[in-house]
């Protein structure tokens, strides 16, 4: 009997390294377990092997050491066809010399379904995308927003129970991504299709996702659920990568608990943080905290709470919320989120202010 370890996992990386040239590891101790069903996405900035770890799952580049299980079963060993993997990419890959229906039964013949059953599913799956009346169309005859649906459709017609996703909606504009975004999500949830999908913009990553690995240089940096990995990074590199976030740099001067700490900061303000990626008086530390959780009107502050002299340098009315910038602690990039309440202040260039934010949502971080 194997070791299947955890596992009811569908989807499994097991310590897996890749080398394209026998020297530089592009993916360095990949380890990552995904249930069946999961829409887990890879966020990353470009470079970062994300599609690497695609191609490998897929089938078309080998590990240099590690394996990957599909189902439990290491995937060289199971051929391609028998792999039930669906793939949509950015550039789309349709076949431009065939119909899109033509485009659908494809893979159905190659898995050598009958007539009456390659039209029923083809319809269906052409139905599902809303382009249900276009089968007779080629590739060249459809916006880009089309050609999208109908890639899409050509992964889900022979009902795999994997899909993998390269920046599928990369060349479409905003509306149309948004869009696309809400229908890839519904579907797959809706077809309890397990999903790995790849990108490296961070608003498509959370909104999307059950979870999301974040990728640097190759190894997974955190793996949480959208939330955890915006409300709690657990490093500056998550901190930065995911959503915006102020910075303050110093040196942590004492511990006081698990969940308490005073930092010391560059400017000589004293502050308290929570520890989360420091472990000692003595280290330096940045500490993070998002825009919208700092205060500018002590009467919101809960008592206790640290507070920071600033000056405005800078208010700009974005309709929903006002993003006041200001300088606090030697940071000129210092940045505060209010939403557009007729309590909160529009705030002057020059006023000088006291901020301040509850020591849990301030996180003392690697420097
Ligand atoms: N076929 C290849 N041959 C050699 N190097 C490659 C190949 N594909 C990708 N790389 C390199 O591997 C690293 C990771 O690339 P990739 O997985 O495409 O990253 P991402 O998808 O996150 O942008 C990059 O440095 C890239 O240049
Ligand atoms: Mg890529």
């Amino acid at each position: 009997m194997t070791d299947l370890g955890d596992d009811q996992s569908f989807v499994k990386f097991d310590r897996v390294q890749k080398s394209y040239d026998g020297e530089n590891l592009v993916v360095k101790d990949l380890n990552l377990a995904m249930p069946q069903g999961e829409f887990l996405t890879m966020l990353g900035p470009s470079g970062s092997g994300k599609t690497t770890c695609l191609m490998m799952l897929a089938g078309f580049e080998t590990a240099t050491h590690g394996e990957i299980l599909l189902d439990g079963k290491p995937i060289n060993n199971i051929p391609p066809h028998k792999r039930g993997i669906g793939m949509v990419f950015q550039n789309y890959a349709l076949f431009p010399h065939m119909t899109v229906a033509e485009n659908l039964a494809f893979p159905l013949e190659v898995r050598k379904l009958g007539k009456s059953e390659r039209e029923a599913k083809v319809k269906r799956a052409l139905d599902m995308v809303q382009m249900g009346d276009f089968g007779g169309r080629r590739p060249a005859q459809l916006s880009g927003g089309q050609q999208q649906r109908v890639a899409l459709a050509r992964a889900l017609v022979f009902e795999p129970e994997l899909v993998l996703m390269d920046e599928p909606l990369g060349a479409l504009d905003k509306q149309l991504r948004e869009h696309m975004q809400f229908e890839i999500t519904r579907l797959a949830h809706e077809l309890g299709i397990t999903t790995v999908y790849v990108t490296h913009d961070q608003t498509e990553a959370l909104t999307m996702s059950d979870r999301v690995a974040v990728f640097e240089d190759g190894r997974i940096q955190q793996l949480a659920a959208p939330d955890t990995l915006y409300e709690e990074p657990d490093n500056s590199f998550v901190a930065q990568f995911i959503g915006e976030n102020n910075t303050l740099e110093g040196i942590v001067t004492e511990l006081k608990g698990p969940d308490l700490c005073t930092v010391k900061l560059d400017g000589g303000e004293i502050i308290e943080a929570k520890p989360v990626n420091v472990s000692a008086v003595g280290d330096r530390t940045r500490v993070s905290i998002r825009p919208e959780r700092v205060e500018m009107s002590m009467d919101r502050l809960q008592e206790g709470a640290h507070t920071l002299k600033a000056e405005v340098l800078e208010f700009i009315y974005m309709g929903d919320i006002f993003r006041t910038r200001l300088r606090v602690a030697g940071n000129e990039e210092f940045v505060v989120k209010t939403r557009n309440a007729p309590d909160q202040p529009r705030l002057t260039p020059g006023t000088q202010i006291e901020i301040g934010w509850l020591p849990e949502d301030c996180r003392a971080l690697d420097a």
